[in-house]
């Protein structure tokens, strides 16, 4: 058996023999499914998401570049839109490869630079970077790495961010382990700096920022009422994740969020490098990963 891989101009997807499988969007670069062998969708995606290249994804996984949110004070950054132009220009399909037993694995790489930018994200934000993207689909893993290069000749900044949506069955049952005693930014009271007591638990809107006080080789955990793993992820380089779930209200205030009772079923485990800024030299290249496994929903 053969990885089968389809390619169309506006997605690609790849089905390992196991049944694993992914699909990605070129809007973006946006994986909007990742399922597992046993046919699981592990991806949150809302049904009212765009698709059609006129927003942001809302689901999967959206890539947050060169800026978090946004960053009025920051001029360099501080005119584009929330979240930058990563998520809402179209990228390149660049490619896959396989691994030599070709039946295990693959690698869809996909590609954006100065020239994919149209010219009022280019006027916002006049530098000269490429990236590469890679999505690597294993059985029971999602691999998703950048690579950042500055092709210019002078230094710019910038933040960058994975806002993976996981699904899962019901958040209110669930934990995140491993951010025992990590420092944070509480976004929904006004920015102040905390510390996590305990394991993290979903009971209402939550959006905080991160710095995990093992390093990026521990693994974030989400797990079940009993411990049990539904999805570990670890990161490389990436210092920072931000753990997102709206709740009832904001949900309802999300247009593109449906159903409305769907934050239920996804919790953001975002991994990135935004507390302050990532500075890239002229020629100098910046590279992040995370590995996501799954365990049973
Ligand atoms: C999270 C931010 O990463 O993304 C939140 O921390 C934000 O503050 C969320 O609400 C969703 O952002 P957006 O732009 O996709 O609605």
């Amino acid at each position: 058996a053969q990885v089968t891989i389809s390619h169309n101009n506006s997605r690609v997807s790849a089905v390992l023999p196991t049944g694993d499988s992914i699909e990605v969007l070129l809007h973006g670069a946006t994986v909007i499914s990742w399922k597992d062998s046993s046919g699981e969708e592990r991806l949150w995606l809302s049904e009212a998401s765009a698709l059609d290249g006129s927003k942001a994804v809302r689901g999967g996984i959206p890539l947050v570049f060169p800026v978090f949110g946004t960053a009025p004070d920051h001029p360099a950054v501080g005119q584009l839109p929330q979240h930058g132009f990563a998520r809402i220009t179209r990228w390149e399909f660049l490619g896959k490869s396989t691994s030599e037993a070709a039946s295990d694995s693959v690698k869809l790489d996909f590609g954006l630079s100065s020239e994919n930018l149209d010219d009022k994200l280019r006027s916002q934000w006049n530098y000269k970077f490429g990236i590469i993207y890679s999505v690597t689909l294993e059985r029971n893993s999602l691999s998703t790495s950048l690579v950042i290069t500055n092709e210019g000749d002078e230094p710019f900044e910038f933040q960058t961010l994975m806002h993976t949506y996981l699904r899962v069955k019901d958040i209110t049952s669930l934990q995140i382990n491993n951010l025992e005693n990590s420092p944070y930014v509480d976004k929904v009271d006004n920015l102040t700096s905390k510390t996590q007591d305990g394991p993290v638990t979903i009971t209402s809107e939550t959006d905080r920022v991160y710095t995990p006080a093992g390093g990026p080789k521990v693994p974030i955990v989400v797990a079940d009422a009993s411990g049990q793993a539904v999805y570990s992820v670890v990161r490389d380089t990436l210092d920072d994740v931000v753990i997102w779930n709206p709740h009832e209200a904001k949900a309802n205030s999300i247009g593109d969020f449906a159903p409305k009772d769907g934050w239920r079923n996804m919790i953001c485990v975002e991994a990135g490098a935004v507390k302050g800024w990532q500075r890239l030299e002229a020629g100098d290249a910046f590279e992040g990963a995370q590995v996501i496994t799954p365990g049973p929903l």
